[in-house]
């Protein structure tokens, strides 16, 4: 989309070094990753309002299935040393995108919780790092960071466009986060406590770009199933 942002305020920096903080590295070694998955069709297209609320029911259907994934894994990750701190109830996503799907779908929404190949591989690569702890911070960063941010604006955009109600929007409302800022800086600091050298770093921001892939794949399996509508000739 058109709203290309500065991440952090960072601008175009040069490499940070391999010493830098985990938080940085991930941020700087993503960029180019988020970039690309932000100017997905699929998301243009629905933040643009030419999609229908079809599509976002599908998109919220295939990050559950990704979310179950990855709030499963979390449950080994806490009882590790490393991992204990970068675990975060306050995050967990599923039971809101169960209540959104009731909303949106009705009670046998589960019937029609088909997960596409893409969210499958997803979610498969999810559950094979399992308990490693860089490992889920690289997936959880992705998804969590990215849904205290931009996901935001995703959340405002399908309400105006496509009518939603708050019941079917709460997967981007974080009632027990009400101040993002100070909580993606608490959410940094723990990423750079994890005892992890330059090689153990470098692997998580390798999962990471993995995971942007991973989004980017999925919207792209959304897009070809959701075309927009075409514009009016004029
Ligand atoms: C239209 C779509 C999107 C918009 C407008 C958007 C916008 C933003 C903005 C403004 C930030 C900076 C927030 C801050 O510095 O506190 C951000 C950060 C982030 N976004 Fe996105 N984003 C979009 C899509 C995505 C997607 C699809 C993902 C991943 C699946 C993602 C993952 C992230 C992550 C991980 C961060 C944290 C970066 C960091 O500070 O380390 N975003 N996004």
């Amino acid at each position: 989309m058109t709203t290309t942002h500065d991440r952090a305020g960072t601008g175009a920096a040069a490499a940070p070094a391999a010493d830098a903080p985990l938080s940085v590295l991930l941020r700087e070694g993503t960029r180019a990753e988020h970039e690309a998955a932000e100017g997905s069709p699929f998301v243009e297209e629905l933040l643009g309002g030419r999609l229908t609320v079809a599509a976002y029911t599908d998109l919220a259907l295939q990050l559950h299935a990704v979310y179950a994934a990855l709030e499963e894994v979390a449950e080994d990750v806490r009882r590790t040393p490393a991992g204990a701190g970068v675990v975060f109830d306050e995050l967990h996503r599923v039971p809101a995108l169960e209540a959104d799907l009731a909303h949106l779908l009705g009670p046998g929404w589960r019937e029609r919780a088909t997960p596409l190949p893409a969210t499958a591989a997803y979610a498969d690569r999810v559950r094979a790092v399992g308990a490693d702890a860089g490992a889920y911070v690289a997936h959880a960063y992705t998804r969590y960071l990215g849904d205290l941010s931009g996901g935001q604006v995703i959340g405002r955009m399908v309400q105006r466009h496509y009518g939603v109600a708050d019941a079917g929007v709460g997967f981007y409302a974080f009632p027990a986060v009400p101040k993002p800022k100070p909580f993606k800086d608490l959410y940094r600091a723990r990423v750079d406590a994890l005892p992890l050298d330059d090689a153990g770093r470098e692997a998580v921001v390798a999962e990471a770009r993995l995971a942007f892939r991973h989004n980017r794949t999925l919207f792209a399996a959304l897009g070809e199933r959701h075309r927009a509508a075409e514009p009016l000739a004029g």
